[in-house]
């Protein structure tokens, strides 16, 4: 699989994991596209021009991943500007954390339209594509909380727990079509999400990791580019631990 000739979007690429993905990718010569939804384009832009700096095609757009249409919209742009798209990471996430007696319905859907809607409809609108190339590879970023469930993340486990349900189905539904689908779940890594825990949280987090230290993004895009790789073409439906041990 020659990078320089495959398509690779990524959603939520301007920072953090996505953004490592993205960097993975293009040094391997990938023509990288990824979407955000960052209220200014700071990291966006930043990102935009290390890959621009690497030499490779790439292109950044503010995108809701949550928005059935928009999403449509995108995809149907790629496909027309490239006619294919062969590997989506389906990475663009958020939390809204609070214990459940106080969380608000607000709170549970923008979690669950972001996490999981948005993987409905990037996955739903980039298969089309894949088909007709009888080839593709999917990878959704769950999460270990997703597998065992944290005091306050009631949404986000929910939605983290449903891209599991989601990857095997659609594994199954796409074996024969030549894509496979798979599912990253990271443990604890360290990014701008998990900054912004509290002091003791990320000190209970620790105390758990046998291996006694948070991942960094770079250790979950080698796991992300690996699954899209000629190394995997037997494997699908399969969920990948990048956690230290955190769970096992
Ligand atoms: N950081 C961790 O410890 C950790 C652990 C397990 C799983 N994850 C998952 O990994 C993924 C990346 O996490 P991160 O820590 O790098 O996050 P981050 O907050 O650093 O970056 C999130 C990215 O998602 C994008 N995004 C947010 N809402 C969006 C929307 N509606 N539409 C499109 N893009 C949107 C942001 O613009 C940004 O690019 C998430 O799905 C997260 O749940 C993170």
């Amino acid at each position: 699989m020659s990078e320089s000739k495959r398509i690779v979007v990524v959603t939520g690429g301007s920072k953090g994991i996505g953004k490592a993905i993205c960097l993975k990718f293009a040094s391997e010569g990938a023509r990288v596209l990824f979407v955000h939804y960052d209220p200014d384009e700071q990291a966006a832009n930043d990102t935009l021009s290390l890959l621009n700096n690497m030499g490779v095609e790439a292109q950044a757009h503010k995108l809701d991943v949550s928005s059935f249409e928009a999403v449509e919209a995108f995809f149907t742009r790629v496909a027309k500007e490239y006619q294919r798209v062969d590997v989506l990471v389906n990475n663009a996430g958020i939390t809204q954390d609070g214990f459940l007696m106080r969380m608000s319905a607000n709170q549970w859907n923008q979690v669950l339209a972001v996490n999981l809607s948005g993987v409905f409809n990037c996955t739903k609108a980039v298969i089309r594509p894949m088909i007709k190339e009888r080839s593709g590879r999917i990878i959704n970023i769950s999460s270990v909380v997703g597998q065992i469930g944290n005091i306050g993340q009631a949404n986000y486990a929910a939605s983290k727990a449903g891209i599991l349900g989601f990857t095997k189905s659609v594994a199954r539904e796409l074996a024969g079509r030549g894509i496979t689908v798979n599912a990253v779940a990271p443990g604890f890594v360290n990014t701008e999400m998990t900054e912004k825990l509290p002091d003791k949280v990320k000190e209970a987090f620790l105390a758990q990791i046998p291996m006694g230290r948070i991942g960094e993004p770079e250790e979950v895009a080698e796991t992300v580019y690996w699954l899209a790789s000629s190394g995997a073409t037997y494997i699908t439906g399969q969920v990948i631990q990048v956690n230290g041990g955190l769970y096992m």
